[in-house]
């Protein structure tokens, strides 16, 4: 379960087996409407792709947390305290948690947990080298799926869920709400959550962010259909799908659409889809929360927002997170 990398880093493998990954894609595309989980944006491919959308003039998102990040890492520290043990979930390339390490009062442990394999290796190996003292855990696993970290990391350590990005924006709800539960549970009492929301806020700032002007989120969405079809076998013709996202302001969120541009049958592990031109699946929900629709979520999962810091156009959040029951 756990080999051993370069700079003295084990990842831990909880990876999804292909078969199970064949078994959820078959049944994601029979629902109504199709879907695809975003799990599926990032293989390699997706992990860069996904680098270059953050710095986009429109995608205002990681642009923003980081200013953020910057102008109030000296009372995000203080929230935190010393020798914390930061769990990532979506990690991603870690931008902006080497940024936070840098910042903190001697942390003790880092444990990055993504799907994206080679992107986690990489980030694994570049964070023990950077921080030399800091013990480095990568997890490569499905973050929707319960993992035990209790052999790793010390019962008495604080630990500090960092879930940036507004990635949280991704899971419907009840997922976010389950999500949120399960890491109160993994931080306990003592522990706390430092998570990046994005906001609700105008169409004209949102949609731009989700189909920008290089055509990097269509290839970044495309892109999902032939990791699909590498790890599945199934025959998606890529070139028989056009990218869409549109902002649904009454349901806060943006959905990123594959839409068919011709009547089409796609095979996979023997099964058919049927696909008429003009349908599609959904690749991806980014909820944009108003911040008192988000704290009734957070307070259905027995948590409550302790700081809150803000850009300067309100357009993105940064939360520090406890269970009810603290103090
Ligand atoms: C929107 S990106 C955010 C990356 C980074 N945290 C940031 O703030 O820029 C989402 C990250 O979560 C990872 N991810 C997406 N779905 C996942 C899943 N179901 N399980 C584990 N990791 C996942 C992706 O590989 C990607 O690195």
């Amino acid at each position: 379960m756990s080999a051993p990398i370069q700079n003295q880093v084990s990842l831990m493998d909880l990876e999804p087996a292909a078969d199970d990954l064949t078994r959820e894609v078959l049944h994601s595309l029979r629902e109504t409407p199709h879907r695809l989980s975003c799990r599926f944006f990032y293989d390699e491919t997706g992990a860069k792709l996904f680098s270059k959308i953050c710095d986009l003039k429109e995608y205002y998102l990681t642009r923003t947390e980081l200013q953020i990040m910057n102008e109030y890492l000296g009372e995000i520290r203080h929230c935190v305290g010393p020798k914390a043990a930061i769990i990532e979930f979506g990690s991603g390339s870690g931008q902006k948690t080497e940024l936070l390490l840098e910042s903190l009062e001697r942390p003790w442990c880092y444990a990055p947990v993504d799907i994206s394999r080679e992107q986690l290796v990489e980030l694994a190996e570049r964070m023990s080298a950077r921080f030399p003292d800091l013990w480095v855990q990568p997890v490569c696993a499905d973050y929707n799926t319960p993992f035990n970290l209790d052999g790793i990391i010390e019962a008495d350590a604080r630990r500090i869920v960092y879930f940036p990005g507004s990635t949280i924006g991704n899971l419907v709800p009840e997922q976010a709400i389950t999500m949120l539960r399960r890491m109160k549970g993994l931080v306990g009492d003592r522990g706390a959550i430092l998570l990046g929301l994005d906001l609700a806020k105008s169409r004209e700032i949102i949609e731009p962010a989700y189909n920008d002007s290089e055509g990097l989120t269509a290839a970044f969405n495309l892109n999902a259909l032939k990791h699909v079809n590498r790890v599945t076998g199934t025959d998606f013709n890529v070139s028989a799908f056009e990218h869409r996202a549109i902002y649904r302001p009454e349901q806060y969120r943006v959905e990123m659409h594959l839409i068919s541009s011709a009547n089409q049958t796609v095979r996979i592990n023997g099964q058919c889809i049927r696909l008429e031109k003009g349908n599609h699946i959904v690749t991806e929900y980014s909820y944009k929360y108003p911040l008192e629709v988000f704290d009734r979520l957070l307070a259905t999962a027995g948590l409550r927002r302790i700081r809150t810091w803000f850009d300067r156009n309100r357009w993105f959040s940064l939360q520090f997170i406890q269970s009810s029951a603290c103090p």
